[in-house]
């Protein structure tokens, strides 16, 4: 049995032993597939889960009709999420039936909240296995657990000791790796959940994510996004505190990585450092995701997020004067308890007066445990919808015109892979992360080109390769 935490810890030799162990316990001949929700915490876990999952032998599938594991890595950041897997769990009843064998598994953000797991226990009793967000590493432990018992495997732990940090990732595209740099949250934002699945705030060690980092670059990527909820606030806890515009510059010194991304940032913590890491650093990506949610000071004070509309617009003003052409991308919420129009159209204007170049625009979803969720001044859907409806109207407006602005200009594009609809064209993303098509030889998949913009749309570019 690999219940060891000490093989994981530390060293390449020990997950060499931990890895080996795995191969020597387990060799599968069977299929299985890992169906992801949720954000890009969720899908750099999922890379683990699938990593691991290959090591024991599996063969991953697309279709979960071919599989004899299902694995659901849940979200919970809004109702729908929930739904959306108590839906998949309800049609794999179906499946189960057919196929006995089949093994379920559940995990993410949704098993580390006590009432959807409970829930999910008493609802779905074709689940097998249930794990969470810190322990990802058990896995193969856990699968064999409930195949020698055939009873319901739970494990769950509160408190991580990040070793899943030690595991390796299945990435689905060699040059491009996400990268955890901290987990967890501490800002407890009224309307938000995370801080409640994730835990709190944990920064990794600055030389071990240098030391992924550099193994992913040997290996390959060009560009690294480093994750995290709160990026700004990495390092503030280490024994030896660093910030994290200085760990922009120790990863921009890796030589093979020639891109860098990261998400997500608060706008309160972002720092003077940072906006000039966008004037210093060549390899730190045009790009700036800054979630501001609402445009009303008042509402943004319900929501605690620790800033004013007009601490927003002096940041932002301060990083366009620093890199006029920064693309810049939020995170907007609509219908916040006590939300009034007149909070709405300061949220019209906050849009109007920063020019995104692209958003995530969400309808509040009110998650039993957080504060907001308490508030007896729910707005009524109908009005949440007619504002939702408004407010994509000037997001993509603006997105447009800032689209169409590129017409004419050569862009560098990381070629990502060929285009899902259209076979004949590939796609890529510019530093600015937009998405660009064009017509070209998968060759030229994982480099960086120079592509000519020719045409435009809301949500694309269109491209000609140069030379
Ligand atoms: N840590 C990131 C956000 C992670 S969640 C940050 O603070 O920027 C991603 C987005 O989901 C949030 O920015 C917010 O816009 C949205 N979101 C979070 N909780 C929500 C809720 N209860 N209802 C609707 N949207 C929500
Ligand atoms: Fe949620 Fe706020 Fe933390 Fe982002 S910063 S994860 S919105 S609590
Ligand atoms: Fe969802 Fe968890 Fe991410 S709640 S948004 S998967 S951190």
């Amino acid at each position: 049995m690999i219940n060891n935490l000490d093989l994981l810890k530390d060293s390449n030799e020990n997950i060499n032993e931990y890895i080996k162990n795995i191969v020597e316990n387990y060799s599968v001949d069977k299929n299985a597939k890992v169906i992801t929700h949720g954000c890009q915490m969720n899908e750099h876990d999922s890379e683990k889960i699938e990593w691991l999952l290959e090591k024991m032998g599996y063969n991953l599938v697309e279709e979960n009709e071919d599989s004899d594991l299902i694995i659901l890595n849940t979200c919970s950041i809004r109702h729908s999420a929930e739904d959306k897997v108590y839906g998949q769990l309800g049609s794999l009843k179906h499946l189960k039936k057919s196929k006995p064998g089949l093994k379920i598994g559940v995990c993410g953000c949704m098993m580390q909240r006590d009432e959807s797991r409970e829930y999910v226990l008493e609802k779905f009793e074709n689940v097998d296995i249930i794990f969470g967000t810190n322990n990802i590493w058990k896995l193969p432990e856990l699968l064999s657990k409930n195949y020698a018992s055939n009873k319901t495997t739970v494990d769950i732990e509160e408190n991580s000791d990040n070793l899943d940090d030690y595991l390796g990732a299945n990435r689905l595209y060699s040059y491009k790796s996400y990268v955890n740099i901290m987990y967890g949250c501490n800002n407890f934002c009224t309307y938000c959940i995370v801080p409640f699945t994730r835990g709190r705030e944990r920064s990794r060690e600055p030389e071990d994510i240098l030391k992924e980092i550099k193994f992913l670059a040997e290996n390959g990527t060009k560009e690294i996004t480093l994750l995290g909820q709160n990026v700004n606030s990495y390092g503030k806890s280490l024994e030896s505190p660093i910030s994290f515009a200085e760990l922009i510059y120790r990863v921009s010194e890796i030589s093979g990585i020639e891109r860098i991304r990261f998400m997500t940032s608060h706008p309160k913590d972002i720092s003077d450092d940072l906006i000039y890491a966008y004037r210093d650093i060549d390899k730190l990506c045009n790009f700036l995701h800054l979630p501001v949610q609402a445009g009303s000071s008042r509402v943004l004070k319900l929501m605690n997020r620790k800033y004013t509309k007009e601490d927003y617009l002096r940041k932002i003003d301060k990083i366009k004067n620093v890199n006029p052409d920064i693309a810049l991308c939020t995170d907007l919420m609509i219908g916040f308890p006590s939300e009034t129009e007149e909070d709405f159209l300061e949220t019209i204007d906050l849009v109007k007066r920063v020019q995104y170049d692209t958003s995530f625009t969400f309808i509040y979803s009110m998650r039993e445990g957080t504060l907001a969720a308490k508030s007896n001044e729910q707005v009524p859907d109908d009005i949440k919808h007619n504002r939702f409806e408004r407010l994509l109207d000037v997001l993509y407006s603006i997105q447009l015109t800032k689209n169409l602005n590129f017409i004419g200009k050569t862009c560098k594009v990381l070629v990502e892979d060929v285009s899902k609809n259209n076979k004949e064209y590939l796609t890529g993303r510019t530093d600015e992360f937009k998405l660009v098509n064009f017509k070209g030889n998968v060759d030229n998949i994982g480099k960086i080109i120079d592509v000519k913009i020719v045409d435009a749309n809301t949500f694309s570019l269109k491209g000609e390769i140069i030379g």
